[in-house]
């Protein structure tokens, strides 16, 4: 099995770091390589994505990414971007199912901004389509309007197209992931003005039909912004569009209180995946060895799970990060009050410690 590591810029390396020491830590022979991608691939080589980082992504079995982005690429044309890496790699290596789960930790209750009472025991899952809608559609650009408000003004455009494979596609992830859940799924769509979302809500209803075991219910995604802080533990899997699970899937993280917590799992059909956590590579914070490496090592567990069959030792890296937070150990973005704030590698340390513990004791 072979692990294409991807650290990219700001805290990218720190916590890819600690997510690799973790997977040493359960003795399970991959074979892993390091390339290099977004900003860091930029600055060596000219290009966001090289292709011998494509190489090395498409080649292995999953990819554990870490996070690209800094403000002093802001300026550069919108190929060489760090973020183009990401957009580059779900596309060339098909990803087009990305899990986003939502989950509040026992412990992190009073790190959401909501009342306690509406987030405990939260475990929601957004299934956000990855690979088409807005992000992707052709054509789009900049030219003279030939219509519109202002014709003969400059104007910039894009293109919202979804096909019917690709929402079947998504719907079917969706259905089958809530099968081993709590049975419902809410597809959210704009079907009210658009389209693209309308069809969306007519394909995703037909294929229901094939599963007639789960619940379904359709929501506009205003309204789905308003009900994920309004009442978010009514949901249980939400399926969604790209640009709007884009959107959603940040809404649904920051309502758990710790964005730094949370996982997230790209696929494609031969369930080859890349795996990276939910937040960005926040350069304000980078090197200062004080990043939350859990995201990273539970996404590690995702990879684990999702892509290299290795469910038990996926386990153990779920219950070694509970184990830890119960032990009353925080990183400075989830610390509260009588709590332990501690820094990336003391966090790594403290969940290298419980696994190995975990393996003498059997
Ligand atoms: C995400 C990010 C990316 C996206 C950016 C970095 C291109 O916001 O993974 O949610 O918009 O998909
Ligand atoms: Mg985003």
């Amino acid at each position: 099995m072979k692990i294409a590591v991807l650290p990219g810029d700001g805290i990218g390396t720190e916590i890819v770091a600690e997510a690799i020491r973790v997977l040493d830590a359960l003795d399970l022979s991959f074979e892993m390589e390091t390339a290099l991608v977004g900003g860091a691939a930029y600055e060596a080589h000219g290009h966001p994505l090289p292709e011998s980082t494509l190489k090395l992504a498409k080649e292995a079995d999953a990819v554990l990414f870490g996070a690209v982005g800094d403000w002093k690429y802001d300026k550069l044309d919108r190929p060489l971007r760090p973020e183009q890496a990401i957009l580059g790699l779900r596309k060339n290596l098909g990803l087009f199912a990305n899990f986003r789960p939502a989950i509040c930790y026992e412990q992190l209750v009073d790190a959401s901004s909501l009342k306690p009472e509406l987030i405990a025991g939260l475990d929601i899952l957004i299934i956000r389509e990855l690979t088409g809608d807005i992000y992707f559609g052709q054509p789009r650009g900049r030219r003279t309007a030939a219509d519109g408000h202002f014709p003969g003004a400059e104007e910039a455009f894009d293109t919202m197209r979804y096909s019917r494979p690709e929402v079947e596609r998504i719907a079917r992830v969706a259905f089958e992931a809530a099968r081993k859940r709590n049975k419902r799924v809410t597809s959210v769509d704009k079907a009210n003005v658009l389209e693209t979302f309308q069809f969306w809500k007519d394909v995703v209803t037909e294929v229901h039909k094939d599963y007639p075991d789960i619940e379904l219910d359709h929501m506009y995604v205003d309204n789905a912004a308003m009900q994920l802080v309004k009442a978010p533990k009514k949901f249980d899997v939400i399926v969604t569009g790209n640009m709007f699970g884009d959107i959603l899937s940040d809404e649904a993280a920051m309502l758990t209180g710790s964005i730094g917590m949370l996982p997230s799992a790209s696929l494609n059909s031969s369930n080859q995946g890349l795996y990276e956590p939910s937040h960005g590579s926040a350069p304000d914070i980078a090197g200062k060895g004080v990043a939350n490496p859990l995201a990273t090592i539970l996404s590690a567990a995702m990879m684990l799970r999702f892509s290299l069959n290795q469910a038990e030792a996926a386990d153990r890296i779920e219950s070694a990060v509970k184990h830890v937070l119960a032990s009353g150990l925080r990183t400075g973005d989830i610390w509260s009050e009588g709590t332990k704030r501690v820094g990336t590698r003391e966090m790594g340390d403290a969940v290298v410690a419980a696994i190995t513990k975990k393996t003498i004791t059997g």
